[in-house]
């Protein structure tokens, strides 16, 4: 039995770290360039149908098994699915929930530090008068450590400071660290958040081009459109996004969750945060980068350059429009925003393994937290080390992308089908302050496994660019005998390197596949190394069962 004795200190605390769990640079970089590259309004309805038939109900799945676990005193996903189930192998599915937020902490927190670097760099006002391109080349310069002129690397210091912090927060404990952070970064945010809007919103026509207007991008983004409703690439990308920004399938909520006492509500708990995060997805997310944007540059330039990296290459360009004084605001209100939005993701992330080694180890909280630190350290060093060679963009596919797609899978089957959709009810509306609609049980036993079934399997078959009429013509390519024309980013093509084959060295040394490929293999090592800690941790349960019985 666990000695673990951590819990919330109060329900505001609970719901804000739970909202800034998922609220994260999910809400403020991945969402709008998703919005954008999947043709704007276009992208909203995909949106809004996966977030109420996936990601509602895995709110509540992985809410109600949370704090089922934590009456056993489990708070990691591997020994909270042992308990929901007589099968000794569905403890295994659980090293998904400590992995993957392994893996996505290693390259999360960089991307974190970067955004406490630019808000020092905003507050000293260092980006004032520099042009786009200039930007643009320290943001290169920044990231590439490879290039000499960044070594022994700012970019590395600030990762370690960033890293450092989130470690001593986590060491002082839920209601000691995580809640007080929440507490003052959560509403924090959302004041940051609300004074950009209202400078995207009335920015409107900035006379810089024909269409820089900050309307014409609200309007882009709002405005729902119907023609893009048979597209499967469209709704991929607007399934990935829930996943990621709902934080469901990586197993934070259910560590969270189970730190939740048996007898109160999760039901709206889970509804008070998810729909916390869907407002400042859509709303705030949706009102800063791409309208401001718009307003200098124009729809066109957004269209072509929308990508994660624009928050960092052309903001600070951007914001110095205003005039010192406002760049400096905006620049600092941003930057701490995106720091304040990553920060409670992160410390989200830690939470898993910290709880693991806890129950089962009877690690202290401190050593708990050093390791971890130690871990992430290794698992970051070459996504930032060899950013420019794709390390970074591996890790977000495999951890950030695909594991949370078949974690997610695995664990509405075992709770609808084998844990059973009655008992699963039962956990989802005890002690509920809300009326759960009924409709949602059957929702959640056929329709949501179905639905992430089909995403998954669309995943692993995804052709060219994914689009309808891709799919048409890759089915008539196959029966015609000429192959399927795997997209670049399908499953199936990552890991077999299909459409390249594999080369990791040619004339000029090593190429950007074998790094990429050397931190597939790093990836693969953490996900058996933690399994071997799954399998002697239930080993050490074993033995002390054994020796209860027998004294
Ligand atoms: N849910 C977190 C985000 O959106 C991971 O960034």
């Amino acid at each position: 039995m666990s000695t673990n004795k951590e819990s919330w200190g109060t329900r505001v605390g609970l719901i804000l770290a739970m909202a800034g769990n998922a609220v994260g640079l999910g809400n403020f970089l991945r969402f709008p360039v998703q919005a954008v590259q999947n043709g704007g309004g276009a992208f909203i309805i995909p949106y809004l149908i996966s977030f109420l038939l996936m990601g509602i109900p895995l709110l509540w799945v992985e809410w109600s098994m949370g704090r089922f676990g934590g009456k056993f005193g489990d708070h990691s996903t591997p020994f909270i699915l042992d308990n929901m189930t007589k099968k000794r192998l569905w403890k295994y599915f659980g090293i998904f929930g400590i992995f993957t937020n392994m893996g996505v902490m290693a390259y999360y927190t960089y991307i974190e530090s970067w955004t406490l670097t630019y808000t020092i760099k905003s507050l000293k006002g260092d980006f004032l008068g520099m042009g786009i391109d200039d930007v643009g080349r320290f943001f290169d310069s920044y990231v590439d450590l490879g290039s000499g002129i960044n070594l022994p690397g700012w970019g590395l210091l600030a990762f370690v400071v960033t890293l450092t912090l989130n470690i001593y927060i986590l060491s002082r404990g839920l209601s000691g660290g995580i809640e007080k952070v929440a507490k003052i970064a959560m509403p924090l945010l959302i004041v940051f958040g609300a004074f950009l809007a209202v400078i995207a919103i009335t920015l409107g026509d900035t006379g810089q081009c024909t269409d820089c207007n900050s309307h014409v991008g609200l309007n882009f983004l709002w405005q729902p459109q119907f023609d893009t409703l048979a597209n499967p690439k469209v709704w991929l990308a607007a399934a990935g996004q829930i996943f990621f920004t709902l934080s469901v399938g990586m197993g934070t909520i259910h560590c969270y969750a189970s730190y939740v006492k048996s007898k109160d509500d999760i039901a709206l708990n889970a509804m008070s945060a998810g729909w916390m995060n869907g407002f400042v997805e859509i709303v705030l997310g949706a009102s800063v980068v791409i309208p401001i944007a718009v307003g200098y540059l124009g729809l066109d330039w957004v269209k072509e350059n929308a990508g994660f990296m624009m928050a960092f290459k052309t903001m600070p360009y951007l914001f110095d429009q205003f005039g010192s004084v406002m760049a400096i605001l905006a620049g600092v209100a941003w930057f701490g925003l995106l720091f304040f939005a990553g920060i409670t993701s992160s410390l989200a992330m830690g939470t898993p393994w910290m709880g693991f080694v806890e129950d089962e180890f009877d690690w202290s909280r401190n050593k708990a937290a050093f390791t971890l630190g130690l871990v992430i350290l290794v698992l970051a060093l070459p996504t930032i080390l060899f950013f420019e060679k794709g390390v970074f963009d591996e890790y977000d596919y495999w951890t950030g992308t695909v594991s949370l797609v078949v974690f997610a899978l695995a664990e509405v089957i075992l709770f609808a089908w084998v844990f059973g959709m009655d008992k699963g009810w039962k956990e989802i509306t005890g002690g509920a302050d809300m009326k759960v609609p009924i409709v949602f049980k059957y929702i959640i036993k056929y329709v949501t496994p179905l639905f992430i079934a089909v995403i998954f399997i669309t995943s692993l078959f995804k052709p060219l660019n994914g689009d309808l009429s891709d799919w048409t013509q890759a089915f008539s390519q196959l029966s015609s005998g000429e192959g399927w024309p795997w997209a670049n980013d399908s499953i199936i093509n990552q890991v077999f390197h299909l459409n390249t084959g594999i080369e990791w060295f040619n004339a000029d040394g090593a190429t950007d596949m074998f790094y990429v490929d050397m931190s597939r293999f790093l990836l693969i090592l953490t996900f058996v190394g933690l399994g071997v800690m799954i399998k002697i941790a239930s080993n050490r349960r074993k033995r002390l069962a054994t020796n209860k019985v027998e004294a």
